[in-house]
């Protein structure tokens, strides 16, 4: 009952270029290696489209950013901010996600995440991605060295 009404207060929104300072401090804050300025920006320049969720004080604590690759829907980045986690939320930009790609008429989305990252592949398990493969030494990793991609895809 909490966790609902926490998230009746979260507002869904699109989100743009006055939006990166605010994607910036989420991102820095959970990620290993986390994207640039000029990564947000070229994705946004390049027409990639980001969408958030705002709390009641309009702050922006989750985002994603898909980019569409014809008749599919690449899901290129997913974060909820340290403080919002295990709530839900990320479930529930899934949620938006998928109806934005069915209502578009995308076939399918499709993701890479890191090995490591288990807590992220079992959200995306359970929201109903399965994994069709990897891609070897994808992601820069800890001491100079990479790490695999399990590849995902969710059908629409
Ligand atoms: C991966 C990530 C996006 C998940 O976000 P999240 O909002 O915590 O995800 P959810 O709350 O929807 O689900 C996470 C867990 O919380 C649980 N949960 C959901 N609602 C809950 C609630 N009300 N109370 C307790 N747990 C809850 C889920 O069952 C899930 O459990 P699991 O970890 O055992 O699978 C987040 O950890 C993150 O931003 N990580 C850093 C960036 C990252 O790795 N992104 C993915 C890149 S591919």
């Amino acid at each position: 009952m909490a966790t609902n009404l926490m998230q009746a207060d979260a507002q869904y929104c699109q989100l743009g270029y006055a939006d990166i300072d605010q994607i910036l401090g989420i991102e820095e804050q959970v990620y290993s290696h986390p994207w640039s300025r000029g990564n947000f920006v070229d994705s946004m320049l390049s027409g990639y489209q980001a969408f958030g969720l705002r709390d009641e004080a309009q702050r922006l604590f989750a985002y994603f950013i898909v980019m569409p690759v014809l008749d599919e829907l690449h899901l290129l980045n997913l974060a909820v901010s340290a403080a919002k986690q295990r709530q839900g939320y990320a479930q529930r930009l899934l949620a938006h996600m998928f109806a934005y790609a069915q209502e578009r008429g995308y076939v399918s989305i499709l993701l890479e995440v890191r090995v490591s990252n288990r807590r992220a592949v079992d959200v995306y398990r359970r929201d109903g991605f399965v994994e069709i493969g990897r891609r070897k030494a994808y992601y820069p990793a800890e001491g100079n060295t990479r790490e695999d991609a399990i590849v995902m895809r969710r059908i629409c």
